[in-house]
């Protein structure tokens, strides 16, 4: 039988890969794992408890949220709180960031953001959500605390990314700009176990992963993408919640896009919470990730923490071939 290795001893091996790291980021990576526990202890018991329903409020972008969304929301925030291995965190939740005070004389170097529930639309009828989150180093000076431009960086300045898929399994997949690594928890334990070694992502696949719904509404180049997908016969998945999509994605292979639409005219997917994090995974993997205007997505510019974008991610053969047809077909 092969050893067991665990999230918490994957995290203090590869932490001796960088000869300078102090620990912190080990962690805050530790911290997240816990907290994914939390949430998924919950996940599963939503169907059972009262704690399904849409909440009376509303996310700073003007989306519907659900109770359970405020409660993984909740829980990130009070482990992420609790060690001092962050200096504040900003989440999809929540309209502004939150400076964390030091535990001790502690002052932290990392910011970490995330979108603590993504789909959440999937709870009430029992289909997978996820949790996704990006670290960066601070930017603004470690003696106070912590400043919007710490938040507003590149996502190509991410120290670590990763993702929480709470599906027929819960697992977690995360990456510290070295390749990616999947860990499935066993629940008769409670740890999560290393899965899913490196993690790569094939140079095409079978899916396409879009809200077709939509169709109409996308630019005529879209349209023509979308319709030499069809051509193709590839199969068409989408779940309508971004961590499983691209979760599938990242192992068969395929693309997954969320174009401007006319209600959404900048892409409806928040750039901070989902695309930057998600790209830099999929990057990892080898894949691609560019918005509709053919940029890479981690070095699009961010001014506001609530910014959408537009995307197209996946296998980087799929990508690149949807870019050359936004170039052919673009008006
Ligand atoms: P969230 O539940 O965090 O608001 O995210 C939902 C997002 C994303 O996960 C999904 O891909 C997309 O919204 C679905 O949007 P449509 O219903 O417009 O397709
Ligand atoms: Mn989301
Ligand atoms: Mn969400």
């Amino acid at each position: 039988m092969n050893r067991i290795v665990t999230l918490d001893e994957f995290i203090i091996k590869r932490q001796k890969d960088f000869p300078f790291a102090s620990g912190e980021l080990t962690g805050l990576l530790r911290d997240i794992g816990v907290a994914a526990k939390i949430v998924n202890r919950e996940v599963n018991k939503a169907g059972l408890l009262n704690i399904l329903g849409v909440a009376d409020a509303h996310n700073a972008t003007g989306d519907e949220v659900q109770k359970l969304d405020l409660y993984a929301n909740d829980k990130l925030i009070d482990c992420l709180s609790n060690s001092g291995e962050c200096c504040g965190i900003a989440s999809e939740e929540n309209e502004d960031f939150i400076p964390i005070p030091p535990v001790g004389n502690k002052q932290s170097k990392y910011v970490v953001v995330f979108d603590p529930l993504d789909g959440s639309s999937n709870i009430n009828v029992n289909v997978s959500v996820g949790t996704i989150f990006g670290i960066y180093r601070r930017k603004s000076e470690a003696s106070g605390p912590c400043q919007l431009e710490d938040f507003l960086q590149k996502g190509a300045e991410m120290v670590a990314a990763g993702y929480v898929l709470y599906g027929t399994s819960t697992l977690l997949v995360y990456t510290t700009g070295r390749g990616v690594n999947g860990f499935t928890l066993d629940p008769t334990i409670g740890e999560f176990c290393l899965s899913h070694k490196d993690i790569r992502i094939p140079a095409r696949g079978n899916y396409y992963s879009v809200n077709q719904g939509y169709y109409l509404k996308f630019d005529v180049e879209m349209r023509r993408f979308i319709d030499h997908c069809s051509d193709l016969n590839l199969r068409l998945r989408y779940i309508g919640s971004m961590v499983s999509d691209i979760h599938r994605i990242l192992f068969q292979g395929g693309i997954f896009l969320y174009p401007n639409t006319r209600k959404y005219p900048f892409g409806k997917l928040r750039l901070v919470y989902e695309c930057n994090p998600l790209s830099f995974i999929v990057e990892q993997a080898g894949g691609h990730a560019i918005t509709c205007e053919l940029d890479r997505v981690l070095d699009v510019p961010v001014s506001d923490l609530h910014q959408r974008a537009t995307i197209a991610i996946g296998s980087p053969d799929m990508v690149e071939e949807m870019k050359s047809f936004v170039q052919r077909y673009r008006i």
